[in-house]
């Protein structure tokens, strides 16, 4: 009996898998090629301000957001007072090829320093104006000089920041206290063509190869002083002295208006939430402040800063992590610490981050952690980045059509297979009872070619269960609003249903059996005459809505919220083997409305 709607559910499965023909990130061109397969990159936070250290005259920066680099703004500081901070600077210390070490060592492929940030102050012997390191040292320094010549020497790429839109030297540059006072389009012209672009054309004439320019407009151009033929006069300024350089869409200008622009930069720490088929970047901290700051202290580990790059890695995206070094160069230990330690893993793990790209599964919902992929030579590569090794040491890969050649752990030189089982569109893998890593461990899983995928298949848990959620259906549903986390994420994501409502979704089932069904929702009313049904595997649950009541939010200050509940709806049998479509079927009754969270079934 339950046969044959299996069978035809299988056959309904083949025709639907997807076959990719092209590889991910399409879109990268030729220019922006080595930037995403470099994947990891040092950003440099280091000028006036680092003398500072976050206060001036004895007072804290005043904002608490504490940028350390937005000192002179934030406690309005005359420009010419500002530069005194100098006057704590230990030039004998101070060797930038130490910071090219460091990110060598961490295994990062770049280096992006603030050649030139809000303050207007450059780190170079500028011949543009008098603000600059060439009229405040003796004998001159020229850090840009020194750093280019030291990324040279260990063979990393140069990247340079430059604050474009605001400067808060020139007379006419954008400071934001022009939302009160204004500025004229010629004047800030003025600013634009007696600084900018001869600065720019000093930094692209004089350093060599300049592999990237950072700029830093966090808002769109027409919601600022600067005109978009300021953009494109400074775009087609790069273009000329370097072709090959890279610009970032803080240019002003984004990547959907100009495919020009070469990578998208999200915003800071902001980490990458969706796959995309360009190149993208995150600048990240490791604790707050970008510029260095004396009571910085929310210091991220070395696991969660790993998390973060290999998660963008799986989205296609770059990670830039950065360093604020004190004003005699030295970079906080809290920093330099864990990026050696990253740079440990990545000497044993690099091959599933350099150079790799996230995979076609788009429902990659695997909770034990994350996904690159590679084509190596006549192999196609799965890295399956194992944030918490599984209890029962079983890894459980959802999705994956054919059984891999070989599975291995990447820290194994010898390669020592681990044992998997495969059926249909499930691998599950043996692990070892120790995880090789102390922060995450990877697991390669190798194919002769690349494997097709069933992509609408909602992913087997680490626990043995299926979370069926609004957002995974086998075909999204437009109509449906999910709502946002609320109340610090004590009301759940969830969608309101006041009329009939159908969902399906799809399983693999690789333990046939008796599973459990459960779903949680939130009903209000005293008593309910709405009902939820389930048919999967040609059988049917019934359930009667019931009120689930009030519970406290945070406990002593009046917070009630709705209560979602998880109520037992039975038990189905699973014959066999095999993909099985559940659907979900909510009726509320007349004038009733539930807000469903999740089915669950084990
Ligand atoms: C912001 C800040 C700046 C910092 C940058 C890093 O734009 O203004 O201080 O340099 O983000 O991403």
């Amino acid at each position: 009996m339950m046969l044959k709607p299996i069978k035809n559910l299988i056959t309904c499965f083949l025709f639907l898998l997807i076959f990719h023909s092209t590889f991910a990130q399409k879109n990268t061109n030729k220019r922006a090629e080595w930037f995403t397969d470099a994947r990891f990159g040092m950003f440099i936070h280091w000028g006036v301000y680092s003398g500072a250290e976050g206060y001036w005259k004895g007072e804290k920066l005043r904002n608490n957001n504490d940028y350390a680099e937005w000192l002179l703004y934030r406690n309005r500081i005359d420009r010419d007072e500002y530069v005194t901070l100098l006057d704590r600077f230990d030039w004998d210390d101070i060797n930038p090829e130490e910071w090219v070490i460091l990110a060598k060592e961490s295994g990062m492929k770049y280096v992006t320093i603030t050649a030139k940030h809000h303050d207007g102050f450059a780190l170079w012997d500028s011949k543009t104006g008098n603000y600059d390191l060439g009229d405040f040292t003796s004998p001159k320094r020229d850090i840009i000089k020194e750093l280019a010549d030291a990324c040279k020497k260990h063979g990393l790429k140069l990247g340079l920041y430059y604050s474009h839109w605001v400067d808060w030297e020139h007379g006419f540059g954008w400071d934001h206290t022009r939302e009160i006072y204004g500025i004229s389009a010629e004047e800030y012209d003025q600013y634009w063509q007696e600084k900018v672009i001869p600065q720019i054309r000093e930094l692209l004439t004089n350093y060599g190869e300049i592999s990237m320019l950072w700029f830093d407009m966090w808002i769109h151009h027409s919601n600022s002083v600067v005109t978009k033929d300021q953009l494109l006069q400074l775009k087609s300024l790069i273009r000329d002295l370097q072709p090959n350089c890279l610009v970032n869409s803080r240019l002003g200008l984004s990547i959907e208006e100009d495919s020009d622009i070469d990578f998208k930069t999200l915003g800071d720490n902001q980490l990458g939430s969706k796959k995309e088929d360009f190149p993208w970047q995150s600048p990240a901290t490791v604790a707050h402040s970008w510029g260095f700051h004396s009571s910085d202290n929310q210091w991220k580990s070395t696991t969660t800063l790993l998390k973060s790059l290999i998660g963008n890695a799986s989205l296609n995206g770059n990670f830039m992590l950065n360093i604020g070094p004190r004003a005699n160069g030295d970079v906080p230990y809290e920093i330099s610490q864990r990026m050696l330690e990253m740079g440990n893993w990545l000497k044993v793990n690099g091959e599933a981050i350099y150079g790799a790209q996230a995979f076609d599964l788009d429902k990659d919902q695997h909770d034990w952690g994350k996904i690159t992929c590679k084509q190596d030579g006549d192999k196609f590569k799965l890295y399956l980045h194992v944030y918490t090794w599984p209890l029962n040491k079983k890894l459980n890969l959802t999705g994956i059509v054919a059984p891999p050649e070989n599975v291995y752990l990447l820290a194994d030189k010898q390669k020592s297979p681990l044992s998997f089982s495969h059926s249909e569109a499930f691998t599950q893998i043996s692990l070892t009872n120790d995880e090789p890593d102390n922060y995450i461990s990877v697991v390669v899983a190798e194919y002769d070619s690349k494997p097709e995928i069933v992509d609408d298949l909602v992913a087997k848990t680490v626990d043995g269960g299926y979370s069926l959620l609004p957002q995974n259906q086998s075909t999204a549903d437009e109509s449906l609003i999910i709502s946002r986390l609320e109340r610090h994420g004590t009301v759940p994501r969830h969608v309101l249903i006041d009329t009939e409502k159908t969902f399906k979704w799809k399983i693999y089932i690789d333990e046939p059996g008796e599973k459990l069904f459960d779903v949680s929702y939130s009903f209000q009313n005293k008593k309910s005459n709405s009902k939820i049904t389930v048919k999967a595997a040609g059988q049917t649950l019934s359930h009667s809505v019931l009120p689930t009541g009030k519970t406290v939010g945070e406990p002593n200050q009046n917070w009630h919220i709705d209560n979602y509940k998880s109520n037992r709806i039975g038990k189905i049998q699973f014959e066999g083997k095999g993909f099985y479509e559940i659907e979900m079927h909510i009726q509320p009754a007349k004038n009733e409305e539930l807000n469903f969270q999740w089915l669950w079934v084990k």
